[in-house]
């Protein structure tokens, strides 16, 4: 009798050659539809998986964490397509005894790039001057036209210096910058390589020119930028956030920008998204792009490839690569 081949439900296409990996020993489901799959259809597609791929843009809660462990077969993995994790009840899944992994590693450099790219583009106004001579209205050179920040010997402040956090740090070679770091713990790697140095919250508010912002979303990250972390930036400084939308509060944002409290902010990432606080799309001193950070066609298909391996880990009964619980 031939062994029973296990079920995995994909919620997304994914690009690259990982899905095909995954259908040549088990059979795989994905939603080919070009959105996210709703939660009612999330919690019946959960049932009698073996394992599941998911995006940071699902919910993976406790009622669905059930319904997967009470299927049968019963669920065993939750491969989560994203470094990101905070859409996963991880404790609920651990009680059921399922592994959740991540795509730690993969995304670094690409997410760190566009941190440095949001960077340029808020403090040299791209977007803006780009709107303006594609509509038509470029005269001529002027003298004030278009005036921003520079960024080389400036102060750079990264709120998180994880694999990310680090990365960003590890750029600012060859731009003369002071880099300022707030986090729990040393990271004497960019403290050598760059001459970091660890610095508390309120200073790394007041003297950073730009602000990276690189936690995870946790209850002690949700909203750690809000008004009066504003109120202490430069009314010269710069905000980037592409870690999660929810650490900084968005409403406090919007009216710090429009009343100039600070220069301007890049976001990548957004309280309620796929909303957009309406008070920042219509102010010129923000930038917003929709959740792209990871987003080259390497590093999206090596997402897939890391998602892949972890579901094929434990369906041969072992534990997945980047498990971030333990069974
Ligand atoms: C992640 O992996 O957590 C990113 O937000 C995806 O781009």
């Amino acid at each position: 009798m031939s062994e029973r081949k296990c079920k995995v439900y994909v919620t997304r296409l994914l690009p690259g050659p990982a899905l095909d990996m995954l259908r040549a020993s088990c059979d795989v489901e994905v939603n080919s539809r070009d959105e996210a799959i709703s939660y009612e259809e999330l919690l019946e597609k959960v049932k009698g998986r073996d394992g599941i791929i998911t995006l940071l843009t699902d919910k993976i809660d406790a009622e669905v964490i059930k319904a997967g462990a009470q299927g049968d077969p019963p669920l065993r993995v939750i491969a989560n397509y994203a470094v990101g994790y905070d859409n996963v009840d991880v404790a609920c899944a651990t009680e059921h005894s399922i592994f959740v992994s991540n795509t730690p590693g993969v995304l670094t450099n690409t997410t760190a790039d566009i941190a440095w790219a949001l960077m340029f583009s808020i403090a040299r106004r791209i977007p803006e001057a780009e709107r303006f001579a594609r509509a038509g209205k470029f005269n001529g050179w002027s003298p004030t036209l278009f005036l921003g920040g520079d960024i080389y010997g400036k102060t750079l402040g990264i709120v998180g210096v994880g694999r990310i956090g680090a990365a960003v740090a590890m750029r600012t070679k060859g731009f003369n910058m002071r880099v300022l770091y707030n986090d729990v713990r040393h990271n004497y790697e960019i403290e050598k390589e760059v001459g970091a140095e660890k610095v508390d919250m309120d200073t790394l508010l007041k003297e950073s020119d730009f602000i990276s912002v690189h936690v995870p979303l946790m209850p002690e990250t949700r909203h750690l930028i809000g008004k009066r972390s504003l109120s202490m930036m430069k009314p010269t400084a710069y905000l980037i956030n592409t870690s999660r939308g929810p650490v900084i509060d968005e409403a406090a944002l919007a009216e710090a920008l429009k009343n100039n409290v600070i220069a301007g902010a890049a976001l990548d990432v957004f309280e309620e998204e796929p909303k957009i606080h309406p008070g920042l799309l219509n102010l010129e001193n923000v930038i917003v792009v929709p959740h792209i950070a990871s987003g080259s066609v390497e590093t999206r298909s090596k997402m897939a490839i890391m998602a892949v391996e972890n579901v094929l880990a434990v369906l041969s009964g072992k534990t997945p690569p980047n498990a971030v619980n333990r069974i």
